[in-house]
């Protein structure tokens, strides 16, 4: 399994603090944003990582990251043209990096401490399929796309920022997606605001009755807003203090 985080778009929701540098090399207590989620994929076990942002600052994330030797694994690096293509745009541009093999994918801002190493055994032996990942929110805040999960942790329906959502269960950014990923993705057409959306290619998963879900203890969005930025801030701040990470 092969890496992919994505780290582009504008984050006009984070200005000014955004109008000279890229969201995810803001700090979240003592380290760059996105240390977070290389972190994440050195702990689950993924040895290349394509990481995708704009062009205007990926000489910043190039000198800091630079091969990625220091989270023990190898960095490509994809420029992402349209910004505001949209989550499953950016996943289109790692065809090539994938090479057939299936991909985790994360968004650069999601901060968490699950481990995925189960998940991914999970995955790895349903044989093909994607899987998203779930976490106890408030969804009538039209936030997140809203997942309803069954018994058997398959996926049952997945709306994006729903006005009625059917369960409290927020889609994170974190997912995991078998080689037919790019096929789905040159079907998407834009959503009504204008971008390709994750939720759409996740739902091309659900139609075939292979989407799989699993449910995580915590998860923060750290680059919504500047609340969820503090939060992300004081969560991770109190987790070093408690050793926890
Ligand atoms: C995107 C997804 C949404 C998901 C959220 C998690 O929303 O479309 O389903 O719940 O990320 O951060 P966006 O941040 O693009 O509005």
């Amino acid at each position: 399994m092969k890496g992919v985080i994505l780290a582009g778009g504008l984050a006009t929701r984070l200005r000014p603090l955004t109008l000279v540098t890229n969201k995810h090399l803001l700090p979240v207590y003592h380290k760059p944003m996105i240390y977070y989620p290389l972190e994440a994929m050195r702990k689950a076990g993924i040895k290349e990582v394509l990481l995708t942002t704009s062009g205007d600052h990926a000489g910043d994330f190039a000198n800091l990251l630079k091969n990625g030797e220091e989270f023990d694994l190898r960095l490509y690096y994809a420029i992402q043209q349209n910004a505001k293509g949209g989550i499953a745009d950016a996943i289109s541009l790692a065809e090539e990096f994938a090479g057939g093999e299936p991909l985790l994918v994360f968004l650069g801002d999601n901060i968490f401490s699950f481990d995925l190493s189960e998940a991914i055994a999970r995955f790895t032996a349903a044989g093909q399929g994607a899987m998203v990942f779930g976490v106890h929110k408030n969804t009538e805040s039209k936030q997140y796309g809203v997942i309803e999960v069954n018994a058997e942790g398959m996926a049952v329906s997945i709306e994006e920022k729903p006005d009625s959502p059917k369960s409290d269960i927020a889609q994170t950014g974190i997912y995991m997606y078998d080689a037919k990923v790019f096929d789905y993705i040159k079907s998407l057409i834009p959503s009504g605001r204008g971008e390709l959306e994750v939720t759409d290619l996740n739902n091309k998963y659900l139609a075939q009755g292979q989407l799989m879900c699993e449910i995580i203890d915590w998860w923060v969005d750290a680059g919504t807003s500047f609340d969820e930025l503090l939060a992300a801030n004081n969560q991770v701040a109190k987790m070093v203090a408690e050793g926890k990470i």
